[in-house]
């Protein structure tokens, strides 16, 4: 370790408040003055994690002595940050001691900063180390191992011990792996561009069943899926023999969604539980949790869970079912009336990181779909329901233009294989993308081509509405 020379002089500097720009002052100033600050505040953990939050670039030449006198600090921050500090100095004669670190301190934390850090010196004498981590019990810790080691991908002990890692116990190391040394460039199965789309798909609306009709469509020819399945029977425009009989078409609907669907793109399925009124007094009514059972299969099928948004409306809209409990206030006959819906994100599963995706893009397309000021930051979005005089449930055309804005680019092709009375197609279209909708009922597209004399997006007559008939005639 560097030997310390500094020698006490009482300055007046070191009372006066801390600030960011003083402690880079005491940092340059060199000859252990830092040593010293830290040397006076050592009994006020605040004092020392801002100290040591703020000491910036350490140059090889930084009298850190002190620094490892801290590393048996009784607070966890500061110790995480001694670690921090001491990797930054990119000595790897450090690597024993943050090893140590590794193996004997009590906070996770401090543990895999200390991986990090040895990690991040690059060195080859840190490569036993790394190694002798990658059968820690922490997932976490034998990431950040592999982080280090793949900085020598290519070194045959290295790659060894690291594809050897395939079927790990845990799914975040097996996907690092799989992807470093396995992952084959997948075969294109699109002629297309990412950005494009076939030309027949465009601002297409098909009345029929969406399992008959995405027989038709190719591979990876959809940018982004918006859609509200079926209630079960809750409502009254599809029948189902059983839950099981709905959540299989549901199934079989999502899986060749995700064939269309093009690589690394994303699915948003907006569900909530449902109930189905009781027969009698005698019998009680029964809920579905949708969501959570729709959810299962998906991630089964390759789409890769990204986030659970919750759709908030300022009050229930269904059967009040809490006025039982208003009268008698009993304990277990409790039941809230729902405001809420899911919109459950997925995205399509790819090696690739969504930069990939963006970079697909026309620097002018990127620059043109840019969220303005304003978006919903949070995961809860407060939106007043949508009613309808023909169609009873209906998207706000507000949950829409977030979706299709926050996931996908203008010139997009966005789809809805429920497409009811065409929210989702009408807001895509103006919002400068494309869409393909699928409907079953005649009574609802007949009521989706009654748009075009109401509002100007149908009214282009750009839009077409095809029988499934018509529909395989275009696909060429
Ligand atoms: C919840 S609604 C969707 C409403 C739509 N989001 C809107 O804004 O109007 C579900 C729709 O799916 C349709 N549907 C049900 N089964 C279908 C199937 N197998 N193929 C195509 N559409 C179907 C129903 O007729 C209904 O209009």
């Amino acid at each position: 370790m560097p030997q310390n020379n500094y020698s006490y002089t009482p300055n007046p500097a070191f009372y006066s408040p801390l600030t960011k720009e003083f402690i880079k002052e005491m940092k340059l100033k060199g000859n252990g003055a830092i040593g010293h600050l830290v040397e006076e505040n050592k009994n006020n953990s605040g004092n020392l994690l801002f100290i040591l939050e703020n000491l910036g670039y350490l140059p090889t030449s930084f009298d850190s002595d002190w620094l490892f006198t801290l590393l048996n600090y009784n607070n966890e921050q500061v110790r995480l940050w001694v670690v921090k500090n001491i990797g930054k100095l990119q000595n790897e004669n450090y690597i024993d001691i943050l090893y140590q670190v590794a193996a004997t301190d009590t906070s996770t934390a401090v543990k895999r900063e200390a991986i990090s850090s040895i990690g991040r010196m690059r060195s080859q004498k840190a490569k036993s180390v790394l190694f002798a981590m990658l059968t820690n019990e922490d997932p976490k810790i034998i990431c950040q191992a592999i982080r280090g080691l793949l900085v020598f991908k290519g070194d045959e002990a290295v790659d060894l011990q690291l594809k050897g890692l395939v079927n790990h116990e845990n799914e975040m190391v097996r996907t690092v792996i799989y992807k470093e040394y396995f992952a084959k460039q997948k075969e294109k199965t699109s002629i297309l561009s990412h950005a494009e789309t076939y030309p027949y798909l465009k601002d297409v609306v098909v009345n029929g069943d969406v399992r008959d009709v995405l027989k038709y469509v190719p591979d990876e020819s959809i940018h982004l899926t918006f859609t509200s399945p079926p209630y079960y029977n809750a409502r009254d425009y599809s029948i189902y023999p059983s839950y099981e009989a709905y959540l299989a078409f549901l199934e079989e609907v999502f899986l060749e969604t995700y064939r269309v669907t093009k690589e690394g793109r994303f699915l948003i399925v907006n569900t909530s539980p449902v109930i189905v009124p009781r027969i009698s007094r005698a019998h009680s009514s029964k809920r579905y949790p949708i969501p959570f059972d729709v959810h299962h299969f998906l991630v089964q099928m390759g789409w890769e869970f990204i986030d659970d948004i919750i759709w908030c409306k300022p009050e229930y809209s269904v059967k009040n079912r809490v006025g039982g409990f208003a009268q008698h206030r009993k304990p277990l006959a409790y039941k809230p009336n729902p405001v809420t819906e899911y919109l459950m994100v997925y995205r399509k599963q790819t090696e690739k990181l969504i930069d990939w995706n963006i970079h697909q893009y026309d620097s002018k397309i990127v620059e043109d779909s840019k969220v303005k000021d304003g978006y919903e930051t949070t995961n809860v979005w407060q939106i007043c329901p949508k009613s309808d005089k023909v169609h009873s449930a209906i998207f706000p055309v507000d949950l829409c233009k977030r979706v299709v804005e926050y996931y996908s680019f203008k010139g997009d092709l966005v789809f809805d294989p429920f497409g009811g009375s065409g929210t989702l197609g009408r807001t895509a279209k103006s919002l400068g993308r494309k869409f393909f909708l699928t409907e079953q009922e005649p009574k609802y597209v007949e009521y989706m081509k009654s748009f075009k004399t109401e509002t100007s997006i149908f009214k282009e007559d750009n839009t077409k509405f095809l029988t499934l008939e018509q529909f395989k005639q275009t696909v060429k």
